[in-house]
């Protein structure tokens, strides 16, 4: 597979750019692609391990139509920001809980997976070859999206003889246009997971069956779909991109992962950040019963970050939240991202520099 350069084009992204940023519409990001210059990319035979890979213009892969991920969805993706700080130093979060996940994900999908250091090592690689990409302190985040996809030919349903791994990026805004809370609808009819299944990796496969139910919604103005569990139909589990949190006195709540819940990494840090400051969090079934009674519910991910709920409407019942400034959100957003973008000092190590004798 040997990748070929497209043109790049995307409206908010224009043809120069000077030394220090690419030309973009800075202001106007929101969470759709522009392309940058370079990719990343590795292979490897099954049985054997990514060894090498190298940096390469961004463009169109040439892939077997015969293979994996195209006949089956034997892929994984993940989902990670770097970030430019005020002086000027440009900040992983935690990619070693990415490198993690693919490897879980790798297990459960029969997949040759790149260790822990050779995925840190190329996400480094590919933001720094993107580095003019990387959005001015405080517009946004460079969003790097890795993939692991069983690349090699094969027809029965088997291992791919060989993976690829490819990492491309693009910088990101908010992942929901709405400056206020989203209004979630409770889907009822279709599940995102089911025991056994997939739902606890970040398999190409768990996102593509959320998206008809997302549509509807969207159709009828709500923000975003959360799912309940498959087994009774009376636990929340995830929206269609994000974990999820209710908040009620002094106890955060969240599902628990136990295989139908992506275990996020923001969710994973948002729990920490929020016992730091006294809360007790909890990880168990939440009911939808116990959710409609919340005092507040928010969101997390990569994409999303952390954001309040406004609203959740469930059959014909709408119940509203708490949201603005005395919400446990907006203050847990601010501790994380103010630890993201390097304004508080980073005391957990979770931030990695892609270039530490820089700064
Ligand atoms: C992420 O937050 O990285 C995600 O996986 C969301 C993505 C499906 C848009």
């Amino acid at each position: 597979m040997a990748p070929s350069v497209q043109p790049s084009s995307s409206p908010l992204r224009t043809s120069e750019g000077d030394e220090k940023y690419a030309n973009v519409k800075w202001e106007e990001l929101g969470f759709s692609l522009i392309p940058t210059d370079c990719m990343y990319v590795a292979k490897c035979r099954q049985g054997e391990s990514f060894t090498e890979g190298k940096i390469v213009p961004y463009g169109d892969i040439s892939i077997s139509p015969c293979c994996p991920i195209l006949n089956y969805g034997q892929g994984l993706f993940e989902g990670l920001k770097a970030y430019r700080t005020e002086d000027d130093r440009i900040l992983i979060f935690r990619p070693h809980e990415n490198a993690l996940r693919m490897q879980d994900g790798a297990e459960r999908l029969c997949m040759a997976p790149p260790s822990v250091e050779f995925f840190v090592e190329a996400v480094k690689q590919t933001v720094l070859a993107n580095k003019k990409w990387v959005p001015p302190p405080g517009k946004g985040a460079l969003y790097i999206r890795p993939l692991l996809i069983g690349s090699g030919a094969i027809l029965g349903v088997a291992p791919a003889p060989e993976y690829t791994f490819l990492i491309y990026a693009s910088p990101v805004g908010d992942y929901h246009k709405a400056s206020s809370g989203l209004n979630l609808r409770v889907d009822h009819k279709s599940h995102r997971a089911h025991s056994g299944g997939t739902g606890g990796v970040k398999s190409c496969t768990n996102y593509s069956p959320v998206v008809k139910s997302l549509v509807e919604a969207k159709s009828s103005g709500f923000s975003d779909v959360l799912f309940l569990d498959a087994a009774t139909g009376r636990n929340i589990e995830e929206a269609s991109a994000c974990n999820i949190f209710i908040v009620k006195g002094n106890i955060v709540s969240t599902p628990p992962t136990s295989g139908t819940i992506l275990p996020g990494i923001t969710r994973k840090s948002i729990s920490e950040l929020a016992r730091d400051i006294g809360y007790q969090v909890q990880e168990r079934d939440v009911s939808v019963d116990e959710f409609l009674e919340a005092d507040e519910v928010f969101c997390t991910g990569t994409a999303v970050v952390v954001k309040a709920v406004e609203t959740v409407t469930f059959h014909d019942k709408k119940v509203k939240y708490r949201t603005g400034k005395e919400a446990l959100s907006k203050k847990l957003h601010s501790m994380l991202t103010s630890i993201q973008t390097g304004l508080v000092e980073d005391t957990k190590g979770w931030m990695v520099d892609i270039d530490p004798c820089q700064g």
